[in-house]
């Protein structure tokens, strides 16, 4: 199946075989990091732009979603939520919006009681935004009972849908079912692309691209200063919007053409740019936000002198936050892991900082 899909196509279809009692589904899903930035959305959950991403590898996710159908007949969304081992119902009521959000396009789930059970690889204050991987897994974990209860759908349909009702959840998200770059909203250069799911970069990707290395320096651990609502709100009025907007379909052409050509300096270019232009949209929006601290300001400089001294590939990347994403292809693992050690882990909080690298997507466990 290579077309792009339509709302309609999600309705759930039921075939009434095999309609499962209780059991039990575990997914394991990565976090992603966006290269051409999701800054800016409308109802339900549509981008402004389309936005690019890397699929992590070492920053997941793993949900269990343990089903028993009701005996009762009544029909109502039923769930517990345990989070590394506790009972978590202060995450109920965003769980408990994405299941009504959902409602419509799984219309079995209302049908079973739920227990979620819920860990990250990384730890939980550690400023990664866990949502992308979060709702990716759960959003599979319902997919695989879709399966059961129709097992014509094919895997194209399967990840297409997984990431459509994962949107409905976080919209960063429905980049995190599958690798190694996915794109998420219509771009008419990007064969399949749509703004209901995250489809795959659907070119070759250069080997310079291959096993890229993503290491996050946790700069400020503390609670996100912007919730992604809120944030994303901030581009309603915004004075720059519209540019803003434009300015992220030219860099995601330009970046489509950089991928397969292995360019990595216009990888540099348009990267860095991408993660200063969000900031710089917090910065000009009201209310206005500075979410960079000084260490990120620190280490941007450093990697620019290193940059500057050695010739290296190496870039940073920024999310909504403080922390810095620093990327560098795989043959200058070396080198580039040795400045991070020598150099910017002192700007880190308790020297924390992740390794991580380009992924294949997520996997049923
Ligand atoms: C800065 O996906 O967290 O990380 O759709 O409201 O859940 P919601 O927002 P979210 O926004 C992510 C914003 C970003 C850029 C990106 O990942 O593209």
């Amino acid at each position: 199946m290579n077309k792009v899909l339509t709302v309609q196509d999600f309705i759930f279809k039921n075939v009434d075989i095999n309609i499962p009692e209780k059991g039990s589904f575990t997914w394991k899903t990565p976090s992603n990091i966006a290269l051409v930035k999701y800054w800016g959305k409308r109802e339900p959950q549509i981008p402004k732009n389309p936005s690019i991403s890397f699929t992590l590898d070492a920053c997941f996710t793993i949900t269990t979603l343990e089903f028993s159908k009701r005996n009762s007949g009544e029909k109502n969304i039923n769930f517990d939520i345990y989070f590394e081992g506790e009972k978590k119902d202060d995450f109920k009521p965003k769980i408990a919006k994405f299941f009504t959000l959902i409602q419509q396009y799984v219309p079995f789930i209302t049908d079973y009681d739920f227990v979620i059970h819920s860990r990250n690889s990384f730890p939980h204050s550690s400023g990664i935004a866990s949502s992308a991987s979060g709702m990716a897994a759960l959003a599979l974990c319902i997919m695989s009972l879709e399966k059961q209860l129709n097992p014509t759908i094919t895997d194209k349909f399967f990840n297409k849908k997984a990431s459509f009702l994962a949107r409905l959840g976080s919209g960063s998200a429905s980049r995190s079912i599958e690798g190694e770059l996915v794109v998420w909203g219509k771009h008419n250069d990007i064969k399949d692309s749509s703004d209901l799911y995250g489809a795959k970069f659907p070119s070759t990707i250069h080997t310079n691209f291959k096993n890229y290395h993503d290491t996050i320096l946790l700069v400020d651990k503390g609670e996100k200063q912007v919730s992604s609502t809120l944030g994303h709100n901030l581009m309603h009025n915004h004075p720059f919007a519209e540019k803003r907007f434009e300015q992220a379909h030219q860099n995601l052409s330009k970046l489509a053409i950089i991928l397969q050509k292995g360019d990595l300096r216009g990888f540099i270019n348009i990267v860095e740019s991408e993660a200063l232009t969000l900031h710089a949209m917090m910065l000009t929006s009201n209310p206005y936000f500075i979410l960079m601290k000084p260490n990120t300001l620190s280490i941007i400089n450093k990697i620019w002198e290193f940059r500057a001294q050695t010739n290296s590939n190496v870039c940073f990347t920024l999310d909504a936050g403080a922390n810095v994403h620093v990327l560098f292809p795989e043959k200058e693992k070396k080198s580039v892991n040795q400045f991070i050690v020598n150099e910017l882990l002192s700007f880190c909080q308790n020297n924390h900082y992740i390794c991580d690298r380009v992924g294949v997507g997520a996997k049923q466990i």
